[in-house]
């Protein structure tokens, strides 16, 4: 081990000296490893192992020994332009746990420790900006960022090394080849892309803002000694984009407080943090009892409706709708999201322009997508109109974005699922076991299929549903699993029947149904048909669209007064009947004119994915078999069924 430190500590010297090379060495040669930085002409990104201690427990099995490792990552600015916003990838492989990173912060906002076992994303905090050596006389603290990070990794007996798969620039516009590997180090030059062109209308101080699912700014709009006003403003820019009843939080990374805040609220108020922190030894003669919140993670709400005429909290345009973010296809108004903030900082921030925005953005919502937020990036200021009608902006005084993406939810992570059915095959192939996740597997089996029903227990409760599928089972003469398959445990599930399939045109009926104990408002649907999305003609009892911004897209949404999906209630006779759910239902017609060759009986009407709310459901495995004989259906027929449905769809809101 010593003699890998003192390896190390060589190789850091003669970094330091090389890059600091505005001095002439002469004939001085640097010693090995040769340090392809000299010749970089761009970003030069490097990691280095130093060393790692073993961790209790100590144990035989090598693959399973915990180790305390230490490395440093860098990232220098060896080209001709400033790098802003720095951002690398490190491939982590041996199941690493980071503890600590200085210098960096870990993109999507985990907290340390974090597993980053499948590699890691790393942003600048406090630098984040690399100036070139140019505009700062070869300032190495200007254009360099040294990471040292400790952790724990698992397996790798020595003498091997574990060293992660790859490392690389994450920047746009920046091309960057396969890592020149040593044994401890990995380095590589990423240079500017020339083909590249940032699309910059005007000349920019700061990076371009950027597209993304949400975006959320954090503008300063008003700057005093010691403190500072804040505007967040979320919107929602993805036509299939939803939060309900949102929760945002962040981390304050310098002692900040809120003091008061307009538009949202906070979900505790205890001023306990600021009074035994380091606000409390500053402002030693403050009243705390107004304060807000002193967490350094505050969990922000929005406030609901009745409080938006509220002079003292609410009173912002665009506040106060109780955490719903619509997409603009549904409502463009109810797409944005504003708070303000008043933000009292510590010593040393308290000069009036010092400004250290929030770190680590996450944002949630109920049986909505699950956003990934990346960290706030320095943009140029947002223009405010000003209110008095003339023809005048104002500016903010800084700005920051942070853009979140969805991200499709994973393998038995969804929070609603499909099921399949048609009229040419009497069993419903269920949503998929653990579509939703698996709490409790001790009593049947999260990998087994689902059971095939008949179509009538899709009414029913999973958990009342195993007599009915027992019998179905027996009397189709299908195999039963002991244990039973689990449930899907998904809080909305949907239902796709194929209705008919005639010579012109065929039709599908799709059926929601809610299991949770609330409701849902403005609730959405949308599907994606690969086959049948062209000849999409009608849907009854819903109001549909087809998103010409997205593929094969076709929304729906209830229509005006008959936008709730409403919750799950009691049966009539709660000891006989089952929990009865919220159900909305609808018939859409399909022509064959521009897609004769669809094939409805092999599933060419089902769709490929389908989304609620925003969040992505679990679609089945396979679609249910028949024989494909067309019925003798017609339009009169299928009118007939949508009244049926309609009728039926309303007895059940009553
Ligand atoms: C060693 O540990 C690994 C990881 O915990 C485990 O997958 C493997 O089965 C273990 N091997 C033995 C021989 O116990
Ligand atoms: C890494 O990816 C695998 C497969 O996608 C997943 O099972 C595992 O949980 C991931 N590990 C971490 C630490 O994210
Ligand atoms: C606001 O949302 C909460 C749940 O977060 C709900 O209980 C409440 O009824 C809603 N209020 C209004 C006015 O919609
Ligand atoms: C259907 O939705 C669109 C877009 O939200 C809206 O413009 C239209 O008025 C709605 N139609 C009905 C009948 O509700
Ligand atoms: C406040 O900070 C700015 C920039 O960080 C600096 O230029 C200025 O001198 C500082 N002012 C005082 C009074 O410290
Ligand atoms: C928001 O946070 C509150 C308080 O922690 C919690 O009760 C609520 O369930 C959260 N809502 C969501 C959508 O996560
Ligand atoms: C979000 O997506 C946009 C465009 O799809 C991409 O440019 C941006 O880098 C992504 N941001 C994050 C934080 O993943
Ligand atoms: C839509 O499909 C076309 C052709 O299949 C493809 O070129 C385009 O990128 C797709 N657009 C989106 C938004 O997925
Ligand atoms: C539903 O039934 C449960 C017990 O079965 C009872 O505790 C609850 O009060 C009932 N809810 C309503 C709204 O009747
Ligand atoms: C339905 O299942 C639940 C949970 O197992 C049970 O408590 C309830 O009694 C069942 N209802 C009926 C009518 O069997
Ligand atoms: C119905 O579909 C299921 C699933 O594909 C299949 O196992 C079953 O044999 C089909 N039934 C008939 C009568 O074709």
């Amino acid at each position: 081990m010593p003699l890998r430190e003192l390896f190390f500590m060589f190789f850091l010297i003669s970094y330091k000296v090389l890059v600091s090379r505005a001095q002439d060495y002469g004939d001085e040669k640097p010693a090995a490893p040769p340090p392809a930085e000299e010749n970089c002409n761009g970003i030069f990104v490097s990691y280095l192992f130093i060393s790692r201690l073993k961790e209790f427990p100590h144990v035989k099995n090598a693959t399973a020994q915990a180790w305390a490792f230490k490395s440093t990552a860098t990232v220098l600015n060896a080209g001709s332009h400033e790098l802003q916003a720095w951002k690398i990838f490190i491939g982590f492989q041996h199941d690493e746990i980071l503890v600590s990173a200085s210098g960096a912060v870990i993109i999507d906002g985990d907290d340390f420790p974090a597993p980053v076992g499948n590699g890691t994303y790393l942003s600048g905090y406090p630098q984040a900006d690399l100036k070139t050596s140019i505009d700062t006389a070869g300032d190495i603290n200007q254009i360099q960022v040294e990471i040292e990070m400790t952790g724990t990794q698992f397996g790798v007996k020595p003498p091997g090394i574990p060293m992660p798969k790859t490392i690389r620039l994450e920047n746009d516009g920046y091309k960057c080849p396969a890592p020149t590997r040593h044994k401890s180090s990995m380095h590589l030059c990423c240079v500017l892309n020339p083909k590249f062109k940032a699309k910059a209308t005007k000349p920019t101080k700061f990076l371009p803002r950027q597209n993304g699912d949400l975006s959320l700014t954090y503008d300063v709009i008003q700057a005093f000694e010691g403190n500072y006003l804040a505007q967040v403003t979320i919107d929602n820019n993805n036509p299939l984009g939803r939060l309900d009843h949102w929760n945002l939080t962040w981390e304050w990374m310098r002692g900040e407080f809120i003091y008061t805040m307009r538009g949202a609220y906070t979900h505790m108020k205890d001023y306990s943090d600021c009074i035994y922190g380091a606000a409390g030894k500053y402002y030693q003669d403050m009243d705390f009892t107004p304060v807000m919140n002193c967490q350094k993670k505050p969990i922000i709400s929005d406030l609901p409706s009745d409080r938006a005429k509220d002079e003292k909290v609410g009173n912002l345009p665009y506040c106060c709708r109780n955490g719903s973010l619509l997409p603009t296809t549904m409502d463009e108004s109810k797409s944005r999201a504003i708070f303000q903030l008043q933000v009292y900082k510590t010593p040393p921030d308290m000069n009036r322009t010092a400004f250290s925005p929030p770190q680590k953005w996450k944002i949630n919502g109920v049986l909505n997508p699950d956003y990934k937020c990346g960290p706030p990036i320095r943009v140029d200021p947002t223009e405010f109109p000003v209110p008095s009608g003339l023809m005048a902006t104002s500016t903010a005084v800084a700005s920051w974005q942070v853009v979140c993406n969805i991200t499709r939810p994973k393998n038995k992570n969804s929070r609603c699922c499909v099921s399949f059915s048609a009229f040419y095959n009497d069993s419903v192939i269920p949503c998929n076991t653990c579509a939703c996740g698996c709490d409790e597997t001790d009593t049947c089996n999260p990998n087994a299929s689902p059971l095939l029903l008949p179509s009538e227990a899709l009414l029913v409760p999973f958990a009342n549903r195993t007599a009915k599928a027992k019998a179905w089972a027996k009397l189709k003469h299908h195999h039963v699993p002991n244990p039973l398959p689990c449930g899907d445990n998904c809080g909305v599930s949907i239902n796709w029947h194929i209705n008919s399939d005639y010579k012109k045109g065929w039709t599908a009926r799709v059926t929601l149904f809610n299991w949770e104990d609330f409701y849902f408002e403005d609730w959405f649907t949308a599907v994606q048909m690969k086959k049948g999305y062209s000849g999409y003609e009608n849907v009854y009892s819903f109001n549909g669209t087809k998103l010409p911004q997205l593929n094969n897209t076709i929304f729906f949404q209830g229509l005006q007064g008959l936008n709730f999906l409403m919750g799950e209630t009691n049966g009539t006779n709660p000891k006989i009947n089952p929990r009865v759910p919220g159900k909305q239902q609808s018939v859409m017609s399909f022509t064959k004119k521009g897609t004769p060759d669809i094939k409805i009986v092999l599933g060419d009407g089902f769709p490929s994915r389908v989304f609620f709310n925003g969040e992505e459901c679990s679609l089945p495995t396979h679609f249910p078999t028949g024989v494909g004989h067309q019925s003798h259906v017609n339009v009169l027929r299928v009118i007939f069924v949508t009244i049926m449905t309609f009728v039926l769809t309303m007895d059940h809101l009553h």
